[in-house]
C-alpha cells in the first residue's frame, strides 16, 4: 500500500511512573542505554518518525526528567504533569486535557521502550490514518509472555481487547501474543474512550489498554506485527542490561556494515551521540563515551576509554589509553597507557607515549612526550621533544601556572619545569635540570652538580663491607 508521507501526527510519551521494579533512586526513564536516557531514546524515535508535536507526560522525578528533555531537545518537546500515577490511561488523559493542540492522529509510546525503530512508528501512524481506524496497534509474539498485556482475538482473528498480565484468566495467560505498547489513535475517539475507563482491575488503575476494547466494538482497529526484539519494555535492571546488549550489538553491526573496522562485535561500547566515520578501525573492548568523533583512517586499539574526544584522520590510539575532553590531531600517536585529561589538544603528527599524563595542554605539530611525563597547563610549540620523566610543576599549592615551550625546544630527561616559566625557541634544557627561570632563545639551561669520578672507590668500598660481615651470617 502506498504511504502518504505528508500525513501529520502528534506523539504522547508516557514517562511519569516511578519504576519500583528497578530498585533504584533514579526515575526509571532516566536510566541510560549508551549514554542516553530511556525517555530520550523514545522521544528521538518519535521525532525521527515524523511527529509534528511531542508531549511527554512526567510525574515521578519531574524536575530531573524535564531537565534531561530540555538539555537534549530544547523547546521542541513539551511536558505535561500527571500529578498522581493512576495508570497509563490517566497519563494520556492528562496530556490531552492539558494540550489543546493534541488533535488528529496521536501516537502513544511508553517511555520505557527504548529500541523501537522509527520506521515502525511511522508505518503504524500512516496505516492507521489511511484505514480511517479509530485505533492502530502493534502486537508481537513471545515464547514467554509473562508481564505483558495479552492480545485477545475473536474467532475471526480480529483484535478484541487487551488483558493485563495480572488480570488474566488461566486461558488468557497462555496467550503468547502480547501488547508491546505502541498505539496510533484518533484524538476525538480517544477523548471519548478515556472518559469511560474505570479502575476495576487488579491494580486499581485506569488502563490505556482498555481503550482497545472500545475501539474494537466499533470495528475500527488496525494491527501490525512487530518484532519483540525491538519492542522490549524495561521494567527491571535485567531488562535494562538486555536492552543495552541488544542495542550495542546492533550498533556494532551497523558500523561494520557502513565501513568501520570492528575487531569484536560483542565488546564495543559506543554512546549514542558519538560519530565514527567509515574507514576508522576500532579494537576490542573500546569504550567511546559522550560525544566522540573518530575520523576516517583513525585507529583506536584495544581497551581504550575515550570521553568527548575527537580523533582526527589517521591518528592511532594504542591500547589502554584513557582520554577525556580532548582532541588528537591528524596522524598523531597516543599510548599505550597514556592519560589525556581535559583540554588536551594534540597537534598533527604529535606523540604522547606510555605512562604520560597531559592536562590543559596544547602540543604543536610533530612534538613528542614519549615516556613517563606529566605535562599540565602547557603551551608547547612545534617539533618540541620532551624527554622521559619530565614534570611540569604547574601547581604551587594555591594556583595553576603555565609552562611555555616554544618551537624546536629540547627538554632532556628528568627535567622539572617550575611554572610559570618559558623556554624560548630552539633552547636546550639538560637532563636532570630544575628550570626556575625563563631560558633564552637557543640557550642551554643546566642546573645540576658537576659529576666527580673517584677511581677505584667502588672496589675499596666493597672490600670494606665484605670484611665487616660476620662469618656464617648473611
Ligand atoms: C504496559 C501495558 C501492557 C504492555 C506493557 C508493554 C498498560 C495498562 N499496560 O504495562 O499491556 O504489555 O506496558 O511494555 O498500559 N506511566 C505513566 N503514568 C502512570 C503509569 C505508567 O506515565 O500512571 C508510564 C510509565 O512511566 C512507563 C509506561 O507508562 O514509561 C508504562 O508503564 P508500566 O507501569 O511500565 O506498564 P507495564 O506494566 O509495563
Ligand atoms: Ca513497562
Amino acid at each position: 500500500m502506498p504511504t502518504d508521507s505528508s500525513a501529520t501526527w502528534n506523539a504522547i510519551i508516557l514517562a511519569a511512573g516511578e519504576g519500583t521494579r528497578m530498585k533504584s533512586s533514579l526515575p526509571k526513564v532516566l536510566h541510560e542505554i549508551a549514554g542516553r536516557a530511556l525517555v530520550s531514546w523514545v522521544v528521538r524515535t518519535a521525532i525521527d518518525a515524523g511527529a509534528s508535536r511531542c508531549v511527554v507526560v512526567v510525574g515521578h522525578g519531574q524536575d530531573d526528567v524535564e531537565r534531561e528533555l530540555v538539555t537534549r531537545f530544547g523547546p521542541r518537546v513539551k511536558t505535561v504533569l500527571q500529578p498522581e500515577q493512576r495508570g497509563t490511561g490517566d497519563a494520556v488523559r492528562c496530556a490531552i486535557e492539558a494540550d489543546a493542540a493534541l488533535e488528529g492522529r496521536l501516537v502513544v509510546l511508553y517511555g520505557d521502550c527504548p529500541l523501537i525503530p522509527a520506521g515502525l512508528v511511522r508505518d503504524l501512524a500512516e496505516r492507521s490514518e489511511q484505514a480511517g481506524a479509530d485505533l492502530g496497534l502493534v502486537t508481537a509474539t513471545l515464547p514467554d509472555p509473562t508481564g505483558y498485556g495479552r492480545i485477545v482475538r475473536s474467532g475471526a482473528g480480529d483484535v478484541q481487547r487487551i488483558v493485563e498480565d495480572r488480570d488474566c484468566s488461566a486461558d488468557e495467560r497462555a496467550i503468547r501474543e502480547v501488547n508491546p505498547g505502541l498505539y496510533a489513535v484518533r484524538a476525538d475517539f480517544l477523548r471519548e474512550a478515556l472518559a469511560q475507563l474505570t479502575p476495576d482491575n487488579a491494580q486499581g488503575q485506569l488502563y490505556l489498554t482498555d481503550v482497545v476494547e472500545l475501539a474494537a466494538s466499533r470495528g475500527k482497529v488496525v494491527d501490525l506485527e512487530g518484532d519483540m526484539a525491538d519492542l522490549t519494555g524495561v521494567n527491571d535492571q535485567g531488562d535494562l542490561s538486555m536492552a543495552a546488549s541488544t542495542h550495542r550489538r546492533r550498533m556494532a553491526e551497523e558500523l561494520a556494515r557502513n565501513g568501520v573496522g570492528v575487531a569484536d562485535l560483542d565488546t564495543l561500547y559506543i554512546d549514542a551521540e558519538c560519530q565514527i566515520e567509515p574507514g576508522a578501525t576500532l579494537g576490542a573492548n573500546v569504550h567511546l563515551r559522550g560525544r566522540c568523533v573518530v575520523r576516517e583512517g583513525a585507529h583506536i586499539d584495544v581497551g581504550c576509554v575515550l570521553t568527548n574526544v575527537t580523533v582526527e584522520r589517521d591518528a592511532k590510539v594504542l591500547p589502554y589509553t584513557v582520554a577525556a575532553d580532548s582532541t588528537i590531531g591528524e596522524g598523531a600517536l597516543v599510548g599505550p597507557f597514556s592519560h589525556l585529561r581535559p583540554q588536551t589538544e594534540l597537534g598533527p603528527r604529535s606523540k604522547v607515549g606510555n605512562f604520560s599524563e597531559t592536562k590543559k595542554t596544547t602540543l604543536g605539530a610533530g612534538s613528542k612526550v614519549n615516556h613517563l611525563s606529566y605535562v599540565g597547563d602547557g603551551v608547547i610549540g612545534k617539533d618540541v621533544n620532551i624527554g622521559a620523566g619530565t614534570i611540569f610543576c604547574n601547581y604551587d599549592g594555591e594556583g595553576k601556572h603555565t609552562t611555555v615551550l616554544e618551537d624546536g625546544v629540547f627538554i632532556g630527561s628528568d627535567t622539572q619545569l617550575i611554572a610559570p616559566v618559558t623556554v624560548k625557541k630552539g633552547a636546550y634544557v639538560a637532563s636532570g635540570t630544575t628550570v626556575t627561570r625563563d631560558v633564552p632563545e637557543d640557550a642551554l639551561a643546566v642546573s645540576r652538580s658537576k659529576q666527580e669520578n673517584k677511581e677505584g672507590y667502588a672496589a675499596r668500598l666493597r672490600a670494606r663491607l665484605r670484611n665487616k660481615k660476620k662469618p656464617g651470617r648473611d
